[in-house]
């Protein structure tokens, strides 16, 4: 996407997975990329691997000072703030009854007002410019609801409002504010609960596949859409989501009535 070339580009989450593919894919259209992340050893390495197009910043998404001295940093490096991609978050898998109120606080902390405080910090360098674009990084659990997941599911669809009400709140400064909502990530973020999940293949089996489309989003796919709804390619598109989960939200794939 040639208008991404050269655009200063703000990525949370970004030391692995979905955020360092976002990145790459990011740096590789061209434009300078800041990393931030709280691992700060991997996300430097990241950094290093994509080249002098990429610098890592530390951040705790849900610092209000931290966000302040994120921004700062790509404005003095590259003059100006494009992009913002929300991507950073925690999982908890538990039922409510297993869930306590610390754990759905620092989910909600991490999840919906990070983001939130990320949009505050980058629009008023955005409305100085002219606009730019902020893609928050959801989920299709933010689309619908799953049994065990209440704590996550409920940050996400936070931050599908988030999404919404902010892209109506500016766009009349040239900030469009839109989701992605994956199925499918880094497998890496269910490894406190993988002992766990090992006892029930079978059934994630029966919800990957049995979608419009079988299987869980690629990182890159990810990345692609995020690409997609950051460039002037979807410059009429803001308050949105973009599903990139295979069809799950819109229904369930039953194997045997395609014979009917
Ligand atoms: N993994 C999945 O299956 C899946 C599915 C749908 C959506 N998502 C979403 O994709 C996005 C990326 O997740 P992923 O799959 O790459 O998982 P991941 O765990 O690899 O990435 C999350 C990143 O966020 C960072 N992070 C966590 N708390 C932070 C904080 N307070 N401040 C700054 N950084 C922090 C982590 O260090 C990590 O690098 C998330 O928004 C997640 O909710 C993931």
């Amino acid at each position: 996407m040639k208008d991404l070339a050269d655009k200063a580009v703000l990525i949370t989450g970004a030391a692995r997975g979905t955020g360092a593919a976002i990145a790459r894919r990011f740096a590789e259209a061209g434009s300078h990329v800041f990393l931030g992340d709280i691992r700060h050893d991997e996300a430097e390495a990241v950094a290093r691997d994509i080249g002098e197009r990429a610098q890592f910043i530390p951040i705790d998404v849900t610092d209000e000072d931290a966000w302040t001295r994120f921004v700062s940093a790509a404005v003095e490096r590259a003059g100006r703030v494009d992009v913002l991609v929300n991507n950073a978050a925690v999982l908890h898998l538990g039922t409510i009854a297993n869930t306590s109120a610390d754990t759905m606080r620092r989910v909600f902390e991490v999840n919906t007002l990070g983001p939130f405080l990320g949009i505050r910090a980058v629009t008023s360098a955005m409305k100085a410019q002219g606009g730019g674009s902020i893609v928050n990084v959801g989920s299709v659990d933010g689309l619908i609801g799953m049994n065990g997941v209440s704590a996550y599911c409920t940050s996400k669809w936070g931050l599908r409002g988030l999404t919404k009400s902010a892209g109506t709140e500016l766009g009349r400064d040239g900030i469009r504010v839109n989701q992605v909502c994956p199925a499918g990530g880094n497998v890496e973020m269910y490894g406190p609960w993988m002992k766990q999940l090992v006892g029930f293949l079978d059934e994630t089996k029966v919800y990957t596949e049995n979608r419009g489309l079988p299987g869980e989003a690629s990182l890159e796919a990810i990345a692609d859409a995020v690409l997609f709804l950051a460039s002037d390619a979807s410059r009429n598109t803001t308050a949105s989501d973009l599903p990139v989960d295979g069809g799950a939200h819109a229904g369930t794939f039953i194997p045997g009535f395609n014979t009917l």
